[in-house]
């Protein structure tokens, strides 16, 4: 099932998640994991975060496959590609140089911007079995799991930019919130069935 991704103004997405019950069923959280990705992959994104579809719990997945670079020499991946979900994320560490990207967000259609983050990054998590993980990431993956970690927190990465850029984006992000933006996959506005 393709869920509608939450647009920015929606609360859902400035509210901390809440961790992902144990007792959930398996087979509830396998058909969940199984619809945020495809509904993941039907917008092109590389990481999508539950708070996006209007679940306010501890729970994104990602697939760094489309972001990773190729050495054009001998047509081999820079850098593994890591497609998985990742639930009860707990941010060990951040360390290492600190360098931008410019970041999308399936939520802020149509913006870009460079966002400055560690490199390195140490994760404690469950896998979709509820296994629990401590494990390092870095490139492309480690960005990835930063940027969806951040939605858990209730943290946009428009939230990070400096005062002046935000101010910039202002108008913007303001006519998104109300729908006014080009977008090829279903989107949920804070402002649908209100009087605009
Ligand atoms: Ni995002």
């Amino acid at each position: 099932m393709i869920y509608s991704i939450v647009a920015i103004g929606d609360p859902v997405l400035k509210t901390k998640a809440k961790n992902l019950a144990a007792d959930l069923p398996a087979a509830d959280l396998q058909q969940l994991i199984a619809d945020m990705f495809e509904t993941m992959y039907y917008a092109h994104g590389v990481g999508l975060a539950a708070p996006q579809i209007g679940k306010g719990v501890r729970l994104f997945v990602i697939d760094s496959g489309p972001m990773v670079e190729v050495d054009e020499e001998d047509r081999e991946e820079l850098e593994p590609p890591i497609k998985r979900a990742f639930i009860n994320p707990v941010m060990v560490s951040e360390t290492g140089e600190e360098w931008g990207f410019e970041e999308g967000c399936l939520s802020i259609p149509g913006v870009r911007e460079l966002v400055t983050r560690p490199a390195d990054i140490v994760l404690r998590y469950e896998d979709e079995n509820r296994q629990v993980h401590e494990e390092a990431f870095s490139g492309m993956a480690a960005r990835i799991i930063q940027h969806e970690y951040d939605h858990l927190e209730g943290v946009l990465f428009t939230d990070k930019l400096s005062a002046f850029k935000k101010q910039l984006l202002k108008g913007k992000l303001a006519r998104i919130s109300k729908g006014d933006v080009k977008h090829d996959y279903r989107m949920r506005f804070a402002t649908d069935g209100k009087r605009r």
